[in-house]
């Protein structure tokens, strides 16, 4: 029987409200105990003192770029980069080449992740075909080959008839629709948010408004529907508002952000650096403050990544002609461990919106401690100062805000159903 005790660390469990010293037994693959000094012969000891232990993170949005663009990730190299990362599962979005708008492009990565990555992978699938924004794709057949929610990700479905459709369709399979809301018209041309810093830049602005307006239309559509409702990457405080509205007003919506939204703001692109673009855009410091409360709060219901692996060749060009996008899976912890120093969420809670909460929005495994629960685990170093170096990686890509950035708040080992798949001093130890 395999055994591995994690011994001694600061248990934070969000599922059962557990936050204390204690040891955590994962036996065959699953949770089997968890209390003050467990006594179990043969097993693999890992030491966990002055460490957290928690639920291995979820991240419901990344692309891995595979099928069609392995150059930038691939579901071998992108898994690694997770676990490093501490997330045990992950979805990917739809905007590969070909797009996952086809059940043997969904049954083709999940085959592919199961022998080549080490974290768990879920597709998400196509709401329209080709993300086109015109023509539905076929939901239950995606839904059956293992789609665990549906998206245009990267861009958006304008047409308000065919949004509606999709939604209305969600409901027969009981999966969400994750809508990436920026109105293209009044997006137009913009690569940075709308204000005092594009005026600097001499940038086209991409207002908050742009997604506020699909926001708002979205959650109407949702309201109309009854259908479940996934905010992606929320970004501007007008947003923030409609989605606490909304689920004030009992809507089926939650909302994620992601870890640059919640630590930088739109100031950080003044040096035309092609790595702080990505899209929605970094807002202002009133929107930065509005997600932090929100995540806080739990109308932001989770953190998610948007891990989006671009080439080197393809981020040294001009602002306005690089793709947007920014690493993120291997600085998450560090990063929003900002918020706990800043005494804005406790460390029970933000890993409640790292892992626990994200098994109410898809159908992905894992988020508790409790026996019995698939042995996904994260230990982490709360107080490690390390500096981050994009080259020492596992991505493939470059792209991150954050190099060469000193982070306080480090992945010491993530387990993924029972086994040992990373520790910081020994890398990613399979497959
Ligand atoms: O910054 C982004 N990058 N936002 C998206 O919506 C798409 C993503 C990508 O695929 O690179």
């Amino acid at each position: 029987m395999a055994r591995l005790l994690i011994r001694g660390g600061r248990v934070l469990d969000p599922s059962s409200e557990r936050d204390e010293r204690a040891d955590l037994l994962v036996q065959d693959g699953s949770i089997a105990d968890v209390g003050p000094d467990l006594e179990v012969r043969g097993a693999e000891v890992v030491d966990a003192d002055g460490c957290w232990v928690a639920p291995g993170f979820i991240d419901l949005h990344t692309h891995l770029r595979e099928p069609g663009q392995e150059y930038k990730e691939d579901l071998g190299s992108g898994g690694r980069a997770a676990v490093a990362g501490g997330f045990t599962s992950v979805t990917c979005m739809a905007n590969t080449d070909p797009v996952n708008d086809d059940p043997a492009v969904t049954e083709y990565i999940l085959n592919r992740a199961r022998t080549d990555s080490p974290a768990k992978v879920f597709p998400i699938a196509a709401a329209t075909l080709g993300l086109d924004g015109e023509v539905m794709t076929e939901m239950a057949a995606l839904a059956a080959a293992g789609a665990v929610a549906f998206s245009d990700d990267g861009r958006t479905i304008s047409d308000a008839g065919v949004m509606r459709r999709v939604l209305e369709y969600s409901k027969l399979v009981d999966v969400p629709v994750v809508v990436h809301a920026e109105d293209c018209a009044l997006r137009g041309d913009g690569v940075v948010n709308e204000g005092p810093v594009s005026t600097r830049l001499g940038l086209p602005g991409n207002p908050c408004l742009a997604e506020d307006i699909l926001v708002a239309r979205d959650l109407m559509l949702t309201e109309l529907t009854g259908a479940r409702l996934h905010v992606a990457h929320i970004s501007s405080a007008g947003s923030v508002e409609l989605v606490r509205q909304a689920r004030e007003r009992g809507l089926s919506v939650t909302a994620e952000v992601t870890p640059h939204h919640l630590t930088l703001t739109d100031e950080a692109t003044l040096g035309y650096d092609t790595n702080t673009k990505m899209a929605p855009p970094l807002r202002s410091v009133v929107d930065v403050e509005a997600c932090r409360k929100a995540l806080s709060e739990g109308v932001i219901d989770v953190v998610a990544t948007d891990h989006a692996p671009h080439a080197v060749h393809e981020k040294e060009v001009d602002f306005a002609d690089a793709p947007p996008g920014v690493l993120g899976f291997e600085t998450a912890f560090g990063v929003v461990m900002d918020l706990v120093r800043e005494d804005e969420i406790s460390p029970l809670e933000l890993m409640r919106r790292m892992s626990t909460n994200a098994t109410r929005i898809m159908k992905v495994p894992g988020g508790s401690l409790a026996p019995g629960s698939p042995g996904d685990v994260v230990i982490l170093d709360p107080e490690r100062r390390w500096v981050y170096d994009p080259a020492k990686g596992y991505s493939k890509s470059r792209n991150s805000p954050w190099a060469g950035q000193e982070l306080t708040g480090r992945v010491v080992a993530t387990v993924v159903d029972g086994r040992l798949v990373y520790h910081c001093d020994r890398g990613v130890l399979v497959p």
